[in-house]
C-alpha cells in the first residue's frame, strides 16, 4: 500500500517536472555508473522519498540519486556517467555501499537503416554505427558517415564521452577515430560539429602525456582499446592511419 503510493507520487511529482522526459527508474549495475553530487544529503526513508525529494529540490537538475538503504542517506546527483578515471569527485566511491539509481534521459529518435542501433551507458542513449571495417583515413571516416546520414561521433560533454569510450570498449575494443582533431591549429582541438575542445573537457579526456603530436604529424583523436587496455582516454595520432570509426545519428547531424 505505502509503496504503491510511493510509486504514484513518485510518477506524478516526476512527469509534473518535465513533460518531455521519459521516466523509468533504473538501478545501475555494481559500480559502473558515478554522478556528480549536486548539494548536501539529507536522510530518507525509502529510495522512492530520496527521489521525491531530489526532484523537489533541484527540479530537472537532479538525474540521479545515491542511496543507501542501511543508513537512508541520500544523495542528489546530476547525469550518470561511465567510470572517468580522471573524475575523482564522483560518487558513490569505489567500494561504497551506497547505490546509485539514475532517472533515464530521453531515448533519441534512431532511424536503424545502415546498421544503426541505440546504445544505452548510463542512462543516456546514442544512434551509433560501429564500423566492421576500417576507414582509410580520418577524412575517409568522415566521409563514410556523412553519407549515411550521420557525423563522426561527437563526445562534446563528459557524460557523451563515457557513453562513447565504454561503448567502443565494451563492443569494439580496437582502435577507432572519434571526431575530434587539430589539423588547422596545433593544439586546438575541435570536434567534428565545429565546436572547440573545453579546457575542462582536455583535462579528462586524454591519456596522461597526450596529446603530444608526436613527431609533429598527430592530429587526430583516436582511442587505443587494441594497444593499450587498461589506459582511460584518447591519444592523439596521425590523421593518415587506417582505423574503425563511430557515427552518430542524431537531430542537426
Ligand atoms: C538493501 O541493500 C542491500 C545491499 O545492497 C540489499 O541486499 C538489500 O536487499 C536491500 N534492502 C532493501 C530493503 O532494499
Ligand atoms: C532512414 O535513413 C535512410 C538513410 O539515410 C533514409 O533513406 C530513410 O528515408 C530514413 N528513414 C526515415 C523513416 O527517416
Ligand atoms: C580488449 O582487447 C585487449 C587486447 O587485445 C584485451 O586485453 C582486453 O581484455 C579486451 N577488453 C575487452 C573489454 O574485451
Ligand atoms: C602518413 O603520412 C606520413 C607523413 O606524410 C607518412 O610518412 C606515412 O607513411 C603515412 N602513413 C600511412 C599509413 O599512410
Amino acid at each position: 500500500m505505502a509503496l504503491t503510493l510511493w510509486i504514484f507520487l513518485a510518477f506524478k511529482v516526476l512527469g509534473a517536472s518535465s513533460e518531455v522526459r521519459q521516466f523509468f527508474l533504473q538501478q545501475a549495475s555494481g559500480q559502473d555508473c558515478q554522478t556528480l553530487q549536486l548539494g548536501e544529503s539529507w536522510i530518507s526513508h525509502s529510495i522512492f522519498e530520496c527521489q521525491l525529494q531530489c526532484i523537489k529540490r533541484y527540479s530537472e537538475n537532479c538525474q540521479a540519486v545515491v542511496y543507501n538503504n542501511q543508513t537512508g542517506n541520500c544523495r542528489p546527483g546530476s547525469i550518470a556517467f561511465g567510470p572517468i578515471e580522471k573524475v575523482i569527485t564522483s560518487i558513490p566511491e569505489t567500494g561504497s555501499s551506497d547505490k546509485l539509481y539514475y532517472v533515464r534521459q530521453p531515448i533519441p529518435p534512431c532511424n536503424t537503416s545502415n546498421n544503426f542501433a541505440l546504445y544505452d551507458v548510463c542512462g543516456t542513449s546514442a544512434c551509433l554505427y560501429l564500423s566492421t571495417s576500417r576507414a582509410e583515413d580520418y577524412n575517409d571516416a568522415r566521409t563514410l558517415c556523412n553519407q549515411m546520414n550521420s557525423r563522426l561521433f561527437v563526445g562534446n560533454s563528459m557524460v557523451k564521452f563515457s557513453l562513447f569510450w565504454y561503448t567502443t570498449k565494451i563492443y569494439m575494443n580496437v582502435t577507432t577515430y572519434i571526431g575530434l582533431q587539430d589539423i588547422d591549429v596545433e593544439n586546438s582541438f575541435v570536434w567534428g560539429n565545429g565546436e572547440s575542445l573545453s579546457s575542462d573537457q582536455a583535462e579528462y579526456i586524454w591519456i596522461t602525456y597526450q596529446p603530444d603530436n608526436y613527431r609533429g604529424d598527430q592530429d587526430c583523436a583516436i582511442t587505443q582499446h587494441e594497444n593499450w587496455p587498461s589506459k582511460f582516454g584518447l591519444d592523439d595520432a596521425p590523421c593518415n592511419i587506417s582505423i574503425y570509426y563511430v557515427c552518430e545519428r542524431c537531430d542537426g547531424c
